[in-house]
C-alpha cells in the first residue's frame, strides 16, 4: 500500500482490507491493452476515438492513452447506472452525450473502469451503434462476471485488465461515496466503512 490519505471515512489505510490490483499490476494491464488496442485497429482506416465513461474511468484513460500508439481522439461521457452506496438502480441515463453530429468515421473504444451487471456497456454500444459509428468495442479495467444480470450473461468487453471476484472495490477511479478515487491501486473497502 502507497502513502496513506485521509477521507471522510477516516484514515485510508484503515479503511482498505487489502490491495487486489497493485499500482504495477494496473502498469502492466495498460501497457497490455494498449497493444492490443494497437494491433485491432492497425488497418483500419476510420479515426480512432477512445470514450471515457465519467466518472470512474478518467485515471485508466489517461494511463491508457498515453501508451497507445496509433493516433487517437478522445472524447466523454457521462451516464449513471447506480443510485448511490451499494444499490444499482436497474436504470441508465445519459447525463453527458457525446457531441458528435457524425459518428460514422470512428472506430469507439468505450473505456470502462468496470463491468459488474453489464448494463451501463452493452446499453452505450447499443446507443453508439444506432448512432452510426463505424465500430464499437469496449474495454475495461476490471471485470466482476458473477454480477452480470442474467440476461446480459454472455456480456464481454474487447480488451479486460482483470478479472476479479464480488468485492467492493475502491481506488484508481472507483469511488465510495466519491472517496478513494485517487489512490495508485485498486483496493478491496472494509465492510465496516459501507456498513457503518
Ligand atoms: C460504475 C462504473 C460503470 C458502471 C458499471 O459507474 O464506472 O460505469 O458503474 O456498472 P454496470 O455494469 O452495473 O452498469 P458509476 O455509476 O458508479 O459512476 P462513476 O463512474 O461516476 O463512479
Amino acid at each position: 500500500m502507497s502513502e496513506a490519505k485521509n477521507t471522510i471515512y477516516g484514515n485510508t489505510d484503515d479503511c482498505i482490507e487489502r490491495v487486489l490490483v497493485s499500482a504495477e499490476q494496473i502498469d502492466e494491464i495498460t501497457t497490455r491493452i494498449a497493444a492490443e488496442i494497437d494491433a485491432t485497429y492497425k488497418d483500419s482506416e476510420n479515426r480512432l476515438l477512445l470514450l471515457c465513461i465519467l466518472k470512474g474511468s478518467v485515471v485508466f484513460m489517461g494511463d491508457l492513452m498515453k501508451k497507445i500508439k496509433t493516433p487517437v481522439e478522445i472524447d466523454f461521457m457521462k451516464v449513471s447506472s447506480y443510485h448511490s452506496g451499494t444499490v444499482s438502480s436497474g436504470k441508465v441515463n445519459i447525463m453527458l452525450d457525446i457531441h458528435r453530429k457524425d459518428l460514422s468515421e470512428l472506430d469507439i473504444v468505450i473505456v470502462e473502469d468496470i463491468i459488474d451487471s453489464g448494463r451501463t456497456l452493452s446499453y452505450l454500444v447499443n446507443y453508439l451503434k444506432l448512432n452510426g459509428a463505424a465500430s464499437v468495442r469496449c474495454c475495461t479495467l476490471l471485470d466482476k462476471p458473477e454480477r452480470r444480470d442474467s440476461e446480459l450473461k454472455d456480456f464481454k468487453a474487447d480488451f479486460v485488465g482483470c478479472v476479479i471476484p464480488d468485492e467492493f472495490v475502491i481506488g484508481y477511479g472507483l469511488d465510495y461515496d466519491e472517496q478513494f478515487r485517487a489512490l495508485p491501486y485498486v483496493g478491496i473497502l472494509k465492510p465496516s466503512v459501507y456498513e457503518k
